[in-house]
């Protein structure tokens, strides 16, 4: 049996590895230690949530952003891209519509953009609250202070999503420009859960740059965090950004570590992202077989999906589609899986 493999069976049985049997795990992976981790992360998947999907509606409410991150498409130095902010009623109108489609959790999702006040924000998510008491509200629009996410939770947000986007502070520096800075990121991740937000965390995997040592320092940030969800996809390069040559991230390897973090993490959310579909026809359904269990299908208003391009031909109709989530069911369907129809709040504490 190749080393791979037998690692991947001690992960399997014990939930962890020392540092050099991850790094091992990753860097020595083969079509054995494939499968064995597929098959396992699977049952492991199953055997908490069955075969149910939960599914969030992402409103995409702006894509001004006064971040310059070398990877983004809507970083603010790309004068290409054609911004623009949804209104409180055209975000409400995005709720209304996901709800009858049987949605129970709105993401709204958006660039760090200075209009978005706290008021402002603060307004939305009461709105939405009142409107819809039986939703999750999460919001994933970067890093604010202690006080604003306060205020956000009081107004009625459940839940935030920020990805770390890699635990390596050299790593981060590579990706994104000196005022920008790791530890205040890690810092936000931590406020958010100390106030009682249900938190995500994640990365990108094969960005530039990225080492199988990063890889295995994103496990480890994730085993001390605990976040209740884990947001991975493939890196993929954006015409108009400075990693426009750069190579897109490996689709195996995303499926690999979906496997690992679910062993890991066995209760924790885990999305098949809009990214791995965007790489690989069928990359979500391959995804959720590995592990994943949340899907995160697209409610922004058609004009906007066309502009809020984080990268290249990001998927946004068929099943990415929120509208189309009958089309989604039967994909899912082929699989041998479900949509859930509740909240799916998180099961880590
Ligand atoms: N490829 C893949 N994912 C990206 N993101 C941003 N740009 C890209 C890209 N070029 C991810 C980041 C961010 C999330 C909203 O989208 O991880 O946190």
């Amino acid at each position: 049996m190749s080393k791979a493999s037998e690692l991947a069976r001690r992960l399997i049985r014990e939930h962890d590895l020392p540092d050099e049997g991850l790094y091992t795990l990753i860097a020595e992976r083969d079509a054995e230690s494939r499968a064995a981790l597929k098959e396992a992360a699977g049952d492991l998947a199953r055997s908490i949530y069955g075969r149910k999907i939960f599914i969030r509606g992402l409103i995409e409410f702006t894509n001004y952003c006064k971040n310059n991150c070398l990877y983004c498409g809507i970083r603010r130095g790309n004068q290409k891209a054609d911004r623009y902010r949804l209104t409180q009623e055209e975000i409400l109108a995005c709720c209304e519509a996901g709800y009858g489609l049987g949605f129970r959790t709105f993401v709204l999702q958006g660039g760090e953009d200075p209009y978005f006040t706290d008021e402002r924000l603060c307004a939305i998510t009461a709105a939405i609250r009142e409107r819809f008491p039986d939703c999750a509200i999460t919001l994933s629009c970067g890093e604010r202070s202690r006080e604003s996410y306060e205020r956000l939770w009081q107004a009625g947000a459940n839940r935030y999503l920020l990805r770390h986007e890699t635990a390596s502070k050299s790593h981060y520096q590579k990706l994104h420009p000196p005022e920008m800075s790791w530890d205040n990121r890690v810092q936000c991740l931590y406020t958010l859960r100390e106030i009682g937000y249900q938190v995500g965390c994640g990365m990108m995997v094969g960005s530039p740059f990225q080492t199988t040592e990063d890889l295995v320092a994103d496990l480890r940030f994730m085993q001390k965090l605990r976040p209740h969800m884990v947001g991975m996809g493939p890196f993929i390069a954006h015409k108009d950004t400075p990693f426009r040559d750069r190579e897109s991230g490996s689709v195996e390897l995303t499926l690999y570590l979906l496997s690992i973090i679910r062993l890991m993490m066995p209760k924790v959310l885990l999305p098949a992202t809009t990214a791995l579909g965007t790489a690989m026809q069928g990359g979500r359904e391959e995804g959720i077989l590995c592990g994943a269990n949340v899907i995160m299908p697209n409610l922004s208003p058609p004009s906007a999906r066309d502009k809020y391009m984080l990268y290249d031909n990001k998927l946004r109709s068929g099943a990415e589609a929120a509208e189309n989530i009958a089309n989604l069911r039967e994909n899912l369907m082929k699989v041998g899986y479900d949509i859930a129809v509740d909240r799916g709040d998180s099961l880590v504490l």
